[in-house]
Protein backbone atom coordinates (compact mmCIF):
# COMPACT_ATOMS: atom_id res chain seq x y z
CA UNK A 1 0.00 0.00 0.00
CA UNK A 2 1.33 3.62 -0.60
CA UNK A 3 1.20 6.70 1.39
CA UNK A 4 1.09 10.50 0.19
CA UNK A 5 4.43 12.37 0.08
CA UNK A 6 2.78 14.80 2.79
CA UNK A 7 3.03 12.19 5.59
CA UNK A 8 6.74 11.21 4.41
CA UNK A 9 7.76 14.83 4.15
CA UNK A 10 6.08 15.65 7.85
CA UNK A 11 7.34 12.46 9.20
CA UNK A 12 10.69 13.67 8.07
CA UNK A 13 10.32 17.74 9.21
CA UNK A 14 9.40 16.05 13.26
CA UNK A 15 12.07 13.85 13.26
CA UNK A 16 14.52 16.38 12.95
CA UNK A 17 12.97 19.13 14.83
CA UNK A 18 12.97 16.27 18.14
CA UNK A 19 16.62 14.34 17.38
CA UNK A 20 18.32 16.61 15.22
CA UNK A 21 19.12 16.27 10.97
CA UNK A 22 22.09 14.10 11.41
CA UNK A 23 19.49 11.73 13.02
CA UNK A 24 17.67 11.72 10.48
CA UNK A 25 20.32 10.82 8.13
CA UNK A 26 21.16 7.92 10.39
CA UNK A 27 18.12 6.60 9.73
CA UNK A 28 18.36 6.91 5.89
CA UNK A 29 21.96 5.29 6.03
CA UNK A 30 20.31 2.56 7.84
CA UNK A 31 17.00 1.70 6.80
CA UNK A 32 17.86 1.13 2.93
CA UNK A 33 14.65 2.50 1.45
CA UNK A 34 13.80 2.09 -2.55
CA UNK A 35 13.20 6.03 -2.66
CA UNK A 36 16.10 6.79 -0.46
CA UNK A 37 14.35 9.03 1.65
CA UNK A 38 13.85 11.71 -0.89
CA UNK A 39 10.14 12.65 -0.08
CA UNK A 40 8.30 15.37 -1.77
CA UNK A 41 4.78 16.17 -1.25
CA UNK A 42 3.70 15.36 -4.71
CA UNK A 43 5.20 11.63 -4.27
CA UNK A 44 3.85 8.26 -3.31
CA UNK A 45 5.44 5.81 -1.50
CA UNK A 46 5.64 2.62 -0.22
CA UNK A 47 3.75 2.18 3.19
CA UNK A 48 6.69 -0.07 4.56
CA UNK A 49 9.02 2.65 4.55
CA UNK A 50 7.32 4.53 7.35
CA UNK A 51 7.13 1.51 9.04
CA UNK A 52 10.89 1.35 8.90
CA UNK A 53 11.46 4.31 9.83
CA UNK A 54 9.14 3.98 12.85
CA UNK A 55 10.70 0.90 13.33
CA UNK A 56 14.57 2.17 13.89
CA UNK A 57 13.16 4.92 15.93
CA UNK A 58 11.94 3.38 18.64
CA UNK A 59 14.98 0.68 18.16
CA UNK A 60 17.37 4.26 18.63
CA UNK A 61 15.29 6.30 20.73
CA UNK A 62 14.49 3.58 23.29
CA UNK A 63 10.77 4.69 23.10
CA UNK A 64 7.23 2.31 22.26
CA UNK A 65 5.75 2.09 18.79
CA UNK A 66 2.63 3.11 20.36
CA UNK A 67 4.32 6.23 22.02
CA UNK A 68 6.28 7.22 18.62
CA UNK A 69 2.84 6.93 16.54
CA UNK A 70 1.17 9.15 19.11
CA UNK A 71 3.70 11.49 18.98
CA UNK A 72 3.76 12.21 14.97
CA UNK A 73 -0.04 11.88 15.13
CA UNK A 74 -0.01 15.19 17.64
CA UNK A 75 2.71 16.93 15.83
CA UNK A 76 0.66 16.19 12.66
CA UNK A 77 -2.43 17.53 13.52
CA UNK A 78 -1.63 21.28 12.23
CA UNK A 79 0.69 20.17 9.39
CA UNK A 80 -2.84 18.37 8.25
CA UNK A 81 -4.80 21.40 9.13
CA UNK A 82 -2.21 24.21 7.23
CA UNK A 83 -2.61 21.37 3.77
CA UNK A 84 -6.41 21.16 4.51
CA UNK A 85 -9.15 21.68 1.52
CA UNK A 86 -11.06 25.22 1.64
CA UNK A 87 -13.80 25.15 4.41
CA UNK A 88 -12.35 22.58 6.62
CA UNK A 89 -10.85 25.51 9.00
CA UNK A 90 -14.42 26.77 10.20
CA UNK A 91 -15.22 24.34 12.86
CA UNK A 92 -14.60 24.72 16.48
CA UNK A 93 -15.75 21.85 18.61
CA UNK A 94 -13.36 18.37 18.65
CA UNK A 95 -16.01 16.47 18.05
CA UNK A 96 -17.64 18.41 15.51
CA UNK A 97 -14.49 18.59 13.60
CA UNK A 98 -14.18 14.84 14.07
CA UNK A 99 -17.72 14.09 11.81
CA UNK A 100 -16.43 16.72 9.69
CA UNK A 101 -13.23 14.90 9.19
CA UNK A 102 -15.21 11.64 8.16
CA UNK A 103 -17.89 13.67 5.98
CA UNK A 104 -16.22 15.97 4.41
CA UNK A 105 -12.39 16.80 5.18
CA UNK A 106 -10.95 13.24 4.14
CA UNK A 107 -13.43 13.06 1.61
CA UNK A 108 -12.45 15.98 -0.37
CA UNK A 109 -8.85 14.79 0.12
CA UNK A 110 -9.40 11.77 -1.71
CA UNK A 111 -10.90 13.77 -4.61
CA UNK A 112 -7.85 15.65 -4.82
CA UNK A 113 -5.29 12.78 -4.40
CA UNK A 114 -7.41 9.19 -5.92
CA UNK A 115 -4.65 6.99 -4.61
CA UNK A 116 -4.65 8.30 -1.02
CA UNK A 117 -5.79 5.94 1.43
CA UNK A 118 -7.95 7.25 4.09
CA UNK A 119 -9.33 5.56 7.76
CA UNK A 120 -13.31 5.59 7.79
CA UNK A 121 -14.53 6.44 11.00
CA UNK A 122 -17.50 4.69 12.25
CA UNK A 123 -19.63 7.08 14.92
CA UNK A 124 -21.01 4.83 17.64
CA UNK A 125 -22.59 6.91 20.23
CA UNK A 126 -22.59 10.61 21.14
CA UNK A 127 -23.22 12.77 24.23
CA UNK A 128 -22.26 16.47 25.29
CA UNK A 129 -19.30 15.20 26.69
CA UNK A 130 -18.10 11.56 25.27
CA UNK A 131 -17.92 10.57 21.64
CA UNK A 132 -17.03 6.79 20.84
CA UNK A 133 -16.23 6.00 16.94
CA UNK A 134 -14.63 2.89 15.16
CA UNK A 135 -11.70 3.79 13.81
CA UNK A 136 -11.14 1.11 10.44
CA UNK A 137 -7.86 0.91 8.61
CA UNK A 138 -6.00 -1.78 6.82
CA UNK A 139 -2.90 0.62 8.00
CA UNK A 140 -4.20 0.41 11.89
CA UNK A 141 -2.71 3.33 12.88
CA UNK A 142 -5.13 3.75 16.16
CA UNK A 143 -2.35 5.17 18.21
CA UNK A 144 -1.54 7.85 15.28
CA UNK A 145 -5.29 8.58 15.22
CA UNK A 146 -5.49 8.93 19.00
CA UNK A 147 -2.22 11.65 18.60
CA UNK A 148 -4.37 13.77 16.01
CA UNK A 149 -7.22 13.77 18.21
CA UNK A 150 -5.32 15.55 21.05
CA UNK A 151 -3.27 17.67 18.35
CA UNK A 152 -6.86 18.27 16.77
CA UNK A 153 -8.25 19.61 21.00
CA UNK A 154 -4.67 21.18 21.29
CA UNK A 155 -6.22 23.47 18.51
CA UNK A 156 -9.47 24.08 19.61
CA UNK A 157 -8.13 24.42 22.85
CA UNK A 158 -10.45 22.06 24.21
CA UNK A 159 -9.45 19.63 27.55
CA UNK A 160 -10.02 15.91 26.32
CA UNK A 161 -8.96 12.45 27.32
CA UNK A 162 -8.96 9.84 24.58
CA UNK A 163 -8.58 6.23 25.24
CA UNK A 164 -9.30 3.15 23.25
CA UNK A 165 -11.76 0.83 24.91
CA UNK A 166 -11.16 -1.56 22.29
CA UNK A 167 -8.10 -2.19 20.55
CA UNK A 168 -6.57 -4.29 17.88
CA UNK A 169 -3.19 -4.13 19.07
CA UNK A 170 -4.57 -5.55 22.46
CA UNK A 171 -6.33 -8.78 20.86
CA UNK A 172 -9.93 -7.11 20.27
CA UNK A 173 -11.74 -7.42 17.02
CA UNK A 174 -11.42 -3.75 16.09
CA UNK A 175 -10.61 -0.26 17.51
CA UNK A 176 -12.61 2.03 19.31
CA UNK A 177 -11.85 5.52 20.46
CA UNK A 178 -13.27 6.84 23.31
CA UNK A 179 -13.18 11.19 23.31
CA UNK A 180 -14.06 12.47 26.48
CA UNK A 181 -14.85 16.49 27.17
CA UNK A 182 -12.72 17.16 30.47
C1 LIG B 1 -7.11 18.85 9.40
C2 LIG B 1 -7.71 18.18 8.50
C3 LIG B 1 -7.19 16.87 7.97
C4 LIG B 1 -6.62 16.67 6.75
C5 LIG B 1 -6.39 17.70 5.65
C6 LIG B 1 -6.24 15.26 6.69
C7 LIG B 1 -5.60 14.68 5.61
C8 LIG B 1 -5.01 13.43 5.62
C9 LIG B 1 -4.07 12.92 4.63
C10 LIG B 1 -3.57 13.68 3.38
C11 LIG B 1 -3.71 11.68 5.00
C12 LIG B 1 -2.74 10.74 4.28
C13 LIG B 1 -3.45 9.80 3.33
C14 LIG B 1 -2.49 8.86 2.64
O1 LIG B 1 -1.34 8.84 3.01
O2 LIG B 1 -2.86 8.12 1.72
C15 LIG B 1 -4.41 11.41 6.26
C16 LIG B 1 -4.29 10.24 6.96
C17 LIG B 1 -4.87 10.00 8.20
N1 LIG B 1 -5.77 10.83 8.85
FE1 LIG B 1 -6.35 12.66 8.27
N2 LIG B 1 -6.61 14.64 7.84
C18 LIG B 1 -7.16 15.58 8.67
C19 LIG B 1 -7.67 15.38 9.95
C20 LIG B 1 -7.64 14.18 10.63
C21 LIG B 1 -8.12 13.98 11.98
C22 LIG B 1 -8.72 15.06 12.90
C23 LIG B 1 -7.91 12.67 12.27
C24 LIG B 1 -8.20 11.95 13.56
C25 LIG B 1 -9.36 11.59 13.96
C26 LIG B 1 -7.31 12.06 11.11
C27 LIG B 1 -6.91 10.74 11.02
C28 LIG B 1 -6.08 10.22 10.06
C29 LIG B 1 -5.37 8.96 10.18
C30 LIG B 1 -5.44 8.01 11.36
C31 LIG B 1 -4.60 8.82 8.99
C32 LIG B 1 -3.61 7.68 8.66
C33 LIG B 1 -4.07 6.75 7.62
C34 LIG B 1 -4.78 5.52 8.15
O3 LIG B 1 -5.01 5.40 9.37
O4 LIG B 1 -5.10 4.64 7.32
N3 LIG B 1 -7.16 13.00 10.13
N4 LIG B 1 -5.20 12.48 6.59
Amino acid sequence: MAVKGIVFVKFNEFIEELWGEEFWDTLLDEANLPSEGIYTTVGTYDDEELFTLVGLVVEKQNISAKDAQFAFGKWVFKELFNAAPAGAHDFKDVFEFLHAVQDFIHVEVKKLNPDALLPEFEFLSETPTTLTFHYQSPRKLCYFCEGIVYGLAEHTEQKIAVSQIECEHRGDQRCVLEVVKV
